[in-house]
C-alpha cells in the first residue's frame, strides 16, 4: 500500500502573484507534472502534494517568499537535496516546497581560519571540492554527497562517516545564515573562534529540521586532511568481536576517522546487486558475521600501527587493506551501496538509532527476532557507524503506512537507553515517539522555542513535534 496524496487546492491568485513577483515567472512552479519530484520522499515511503514549489535565488528573495506565506498563513515546507530519509523533507498535507537549491554559492576559504561560507543549496560535495582545491577537508561526509546539500545537513544535524573523529554538522558550523517565518533575516556568519554573545543561534537552528528558521547559508570549519590514509576490510566472527574490537582501535589508533559496521547477508546482497567481487571469497572470511570498514589517517603511513592493531583483535577472521585512493573507494562501496541496494527491495522503514556500546551486540541479535513478530513478511537489513554506535536499521516488505515494525525497534531502543535518532532526526515517521525519548519538561521547553519563532507554525509542520 502507498500512502496516496490528497491533492490539495491551488494557491489563491493574488498569493502566486506575489511569489512570482518575487522569484520570477519561472521559478514558481504550479504544473502537477513540474512540482511531483518535489513531494516524494528519498525512500518512496512519504508522498504528498503541493499547489506549488517556489525556488528563490538569494535569502532577500527567501525572505521575501517567507513574507509573502506568513502574510497569508501559508505553511511551507524547506527543501534542499531531498535526501533526507524520515520524510521530513516533502510537503505532506498540500504545504507550499521552497526549494533552497539556487543558493548554490561556495565562498573563498580563509586560510588562516580554516573556514568557508556555503549557501544552503550547495552540495555537499561541492564544498568538499572547494575544500580539497585549498588544501583542506570538510569532515562531514556520507553516500549522497552529490545530492544532500549544506542546507539540509544544518537542518538534519547531519551525522555521517567521521563522526567519530569530527563529529557531527554542529560541530563544525561557526555561524549562520537564516530567515525567520516572518521573512526576518538572522545572520551571524563572521565565524569568530570565540564568540560568547548571548544564544547560539547557529547551534540551534541546526537539527531543529526547517521547524525553527530557513538556512540559506553556513560558516562550516574545515579540517586538515591526514597526509596519509590507510582504509581497511575487516572480517570478524560476529558484532560482539566488532564492538570489542572498536576498544582496541580507539586506543591504538589515534588516527581512526571511521568505523563502519556491515553484517553478512547485507553484504552479500550488495556484491550481488552491485555486481562486485565478494572481500573475502575463501577462508575464514567466508564464514564472517561482520565486517568493519576502519579509516585511519596520519602525518607519516599508519599500516604497521594499523596490523599491530589488528593484532590485538579476538575474533578477526581477515583483512583486505588499501592504500591508495581508488583500492579504498573499491572497499567503501561495500559499505556506501547499501542504502541504494535497500531501496531496490521497496520503501524500507529506516530507523536510524544509538545504542549504548554496551548493548550494541544484543541489539543486533535481538532485532531481527523482533521484527518478524511485527512483520512476518519483513526482511531486516542493519548496518552503520559502529564508531558512534549508530545502527541504520532498515526494514524492507513492510506497508509504508504499518508503524508496528517501528514501534518493536523503537521500544527496544528505548529500552536499552539508546536514541530513536541518531543522525537523521525525527521527520515525520518518529514524531509520536518523541514524547517517549524526551521528558514532559522537554517537549514543553521544544514547544515554547517554536511557538517564540514560529507563533503561526507555517515551518515544516509536519515534522519533530507531535
Ligand atoms: C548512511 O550511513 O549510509 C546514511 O545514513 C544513509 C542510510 O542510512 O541509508
Ligand atoms: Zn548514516
Amino acid at each position: 500500500m502507498v500512502l496516496m496524496p490528497v491533492l490539495p487546492p491551488a494557491l489563491p491568485a493574488p498569493v502566486a502573484d506575489a511569489l512570482r513577483q518575487a522569484v520570477g515567472e519561472r521559478e514558481l512552479l504550479v504544473d502537477p507534472d513540474r512540482t511531483a519530484g518535489y513531494a516524494v520522499d528519498w525512500t518512496g515511503r512519504y508522498a504528498g502534494a503541493t499547489p506549488a514549489v517556489v525556488r528563490p535565488a538569494d535569502t532577500a528573495q527567501v525572505a521575501a517568499v517567507l513574507a509573502i506565506c506568513a502574510a497569508h498563513g501559508i505553511a511551507v515546507v524547506p527543501q534542499g537535496g531531498n535526501t533526507g530519509l524520515v520524510g521530513g523533507s516533502v510537503p505532506l498535507a498540500g504545504e507550499v516546497v521552497l526549494s533552497l537549491a539556487r543558493l548554490r554559492e561556495v565562498g573563498a576559504i580563509d586560510p588562516v581560519d580554516g573556514q568557508l561560507t556555503a549557501a544552503a543549496g550547495a552540495p555537499l560535495a561541492s564544498v568538499h571540492q572547494a575544500a580539497a582545491a585549498a588544501g583542506w577537508a570538510y569532515a562531514v561526509d556520507f553516500a549522497a554527497r552529490d545530492t544532500a546539500t549544506i542546507g539540509g545537513t544544518v537542518a538534519t544535524n547531519a551525522g555521517g562517516v567521521h563522526v567519530l573523529r569530527h563529529g557531527s554538522t554542529r560541530g563544525q558550523l561557526t555561524g549562520i545564515e537564516a530567515v525567520l517565518a516572518d521573512g526576518r533575516v538572522v545572520s551571524h556568519l563572521a565565524g569568530l573562534g570565540k564568540d560568547n554573545t548571548g544564544y547560539d543561534l547557529a547551534g540551534l537552528v541546526c537539527g531543529s529540521e526547517g521547524t525553527l528558521a530557513v538556512v540559506t547559508a553556513a560558516r562550516l570549519r574545515l579540517v586538515v586532511p591526514p597526509d596519509h590514509v590507510v582504509t581497511a576490510l575487516v572480517a570478524l566472527r560476529d558484532v560482539a568481536d566488532a564492538v570489542a574490537a572498536l576498544g582496541v582501535w580507539r586506543r591504538a589508533l589515534p588516527g581512526l576517522q571511521a568505523a563502519e559496521l556491515v553484517l553478512a547477508d547485507g553484504l552479500e546482497t550488495v556484491c550481488e546487486h552491485q555486481g562486485l567481487p565478494r572481500p573475502f571469497p575463501r577462508g575464514a572470511g567466508a564464514t564472517a558475521r561482520a565486517f568493519v570498514l576502519v579509516e585511519v589517517g596520519g602525518a607519516s603511513d599508519p599500516t604497521h600501527e594499523v596490523a599491530a592493531a589488528m593484532d590485538e583483535v579476538a575474533g578477526l577472521y581477515d583483512v583486505a587493506v588499501a592504500t591508495d585512493p581508488g583500492a579504498a573507494a573499491r572497499l567503501w562501496c561495500y559499505r556506501e551501496r547499501h542504502t541504494v541496494v535497500i531501496g531496490e527491495h521497496g520503501p524500507p522503514h529506516k530507523l536510524d538509532v544509538t545504542i549504548p556500546a554496551a548493548s550494541l551486540a544484543e541489539f543486533c541479535a535481538e532485532v531481527p527476532a523482533r521484527v518478524p513478530r511485527a512483520a512476518p513478511a519483513a526482511r531486516t537489513w542493519l548496518f552503520g557507524h559502529l564508531g558512534d554506535g549508530n545502527i541504520h536499521v532498515n526494514v524492507t516488505g513492510v506497508d509504508p503506512g504499518d508503524v508496528a515494525v517501528d514501534e518493536a525497534v523503537l521500544g527496544h531502543v528505548l529500552e536499552l537507553g539508546g536514541s530513536i535518532s541518531a543522525e537523521h532526526g525525527i521527520g515525520t515517521a518518529k514524531r509520536r515517539w518523541l514524547t517517549r525519548a524526551r521528558s514532559p519538561v522537554q517537549v514543553e521547553v521544544f514547544r515554547s522555542i517554536k511557538a517564540a519563532l514560529d507563533p503561526a507554525g507555517i515551518l515544516n509542520p509536519n515534522v519533530l513535534l507531535p
